[in-house]
């Protein structure tokens, strides 16, 4: 069992939860700033405002991942930053940063892989109405420009959208996520349209302003199944669970409403006639521009339910055993998810697998040592990899992104739910690499070869 040669180790971030400076250098504000201000919305009524404060010392963090072995990071332009009317001028403050970012990693001999959207839209293009507004499309594909134009001369990795599954479920259909709209699913249907919609003009913009052949993706999230056994029946009832049943149930969660139109060039039929009476109308001119040919299949992965298949012949998931492993933010701990989707992904949508994200969330104490030692981390991880090692001998995976290299703003859990690799105190902004920096240093210098034992 192993990795290809120039598997990309990477660790992944995002905007809004680790930059801070968020009033600084002419920075616009973003739905997230806005939302944050809401009682309520935000368990520990905190805000990105500081976060890590990466803005200020990205050059700190980049010797970290050097020291680790980083082959690649992923993190996310802010749009806000770049364009704080969202449409416009452009903030030469914003981009001389993200150059800065982006010319330090180079330097330092690692990746950038960016992401133009993880979910923090300038305000002002809120106020005209968001992923609701037809022209919405438009907007992101200026800004696709903008990052082509600047960027794309050491970037070669781009990403246009993060989980829009997400932001669509939890900002349109219910209000826990900015823009906090707690809408009806025919608005939601919409926002989803014209937000896959600009993904398809971003890679047309990218590929056309791209000042090297780019490699271009999403990373999307979704309801997962892995099947209770490897018996061919059972694994056929997790994919039709996960492709078929949820994509019925729950839309908005599901992979194949998102990857299918991207990917297949359609939308699931079921799922169209079962909404027809509210669905926008959709050309086939929208369904070519969303099928623009992108380069693997991105997909962040943190867990899974396990199916089988019953007397019937149909499938249903297997209820946890007592005492199945959740971690603090109250995921299950699924390992097997590792294996079976990157086999599922790569069967349906032919690209290469890059896992976009995937960790845990834990409670991370300080030792008197003044260390961290996140074991049940490096047990979570290790199960994970192991799984993921199993799939990468079977259909190919490009890259791992572990979520995340420190600490930050977990969105409505606030800063509670600890998923770096790196912890930081809040208070003093200090940053102390946890053991699990120290064992994924040893993973990548073996490219995984540590994993078998
Ligand atoms: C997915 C999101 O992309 C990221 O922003 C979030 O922090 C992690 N999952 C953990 O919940």
């Amino acid at each position: 069992m192993s990795f290809k040669k120039d598997f990309m180790w990477g660790a992944a971030t995002a905007s809004y939860q680790v930059e801070g400076a968020a009033k600084e250098d002419g920075r616009g504000l973003s739905v997230w700033d806005v939302f944050c201000e809401k009682q309520g919305k935000i368990k520990d009524k905190s805000n990105g405002d500081i976060a890590c404060d990466q803005y200020h010392r990205y050059e700190e963090d980049i010797e970290l991942m050097a020291k680790m072995g980083l082959k690649a990071y992923r993190f996310s332009l802010s749009w806000s930053r770049i364009l704080p009317e969202g449409t416009g001028k452009v903030n030469e403050k914003g981009i001389e940063y993200y150059s800065n970012l982006i010319d330090c990693l180079l330097a330092h001999g690692i990746e950038p892989f960016v992401t133009l959207y993880h979910w923090d839209l300038p305000y002002t293009l809120h106020k005209r109405g968001g992923w609701l507004n037809e022209e919405s499309p438009e907007w992101f594909a200026e800004y696709a420009k903008i990052a082509a134009e600047y960027f794309s001369d050491r970037v070669k990795y781009f990403f246009t959208f993060n989980e829009p599954q997400c932001f669509v479920g939890l900002g349109y259909l219910s209000d826990i996520h900015a823009p906090g709209i707690n809408g009806p699913d025919r608005d939601a249907f919409t926002a989803a349209h014209h937000v896959l919609k600009a993904h398809g003009k971003a890679v047309q913009v990218l590929r056309e302003y791209g000042k090297q052949p780019l490699k271009i993706g999403f990373a999307p999230a979704g309801k997962y199944t892995y099947p209770k056994t490897a018996a061919p029946k059972d694994v056929e009832a997790a994919k039709k669970m996960m492709f078929d049943n949820i994509a019925l149930e729950d839309w908005v969660w599901s992979v194949a409403w998102w990857s299918d139109p991207i990917f297949l060039g359609k939308y699931p039929e079921a799922v169209c006639e079962k909404y027809k009476d509210i669905l926008p109308a959709f050309t086939q001119e929208d369904m070519d521009l969303i099928h623009q040919p992108i380069d693997f299949v991105g997909q962040n992965i943190y867990d899974g339910r396990m199916v089988a298949c019953g007397d019937d012949g149909e499938p249903y998931f297997v209820p946890d055993y007592i005492g199945a492993p959740y971690t603090t933010i109250n995921s299950p701990v699924t390992p097997e998810i590792l294996y079976w989707m990157p086999k599922f992904l790569y069967e349906r949508y032919g690209k290469p697998v890059i896992i976009t994200e995937s960790g845990m969330a834990n409670v991370d104490i300080v030792s008197a040592d003044g260390q961290v030692h996140d074991g049940s981390r490096i047990a979570y991880l290790e199960s994970y990899l192991q799984n993921l090692c199993k799939a990468a001998d079977e259909v190919p995976i490009d890259g791992y992104f572990l979520w995340s290299l420190l600490d930050n703003f977990e969105w409505a859990h606030g800063y509670q739910g600890r998923f770096g690799l790196i912890y930081v105190d809040f208070r003093t902004q200090k940053r102390i690499p946890k053991d699990s920096a120290k064992w994924y240093q040893t993973v990548i210098a073996t490219n995984g070869g540590c994993l078998h034992r």
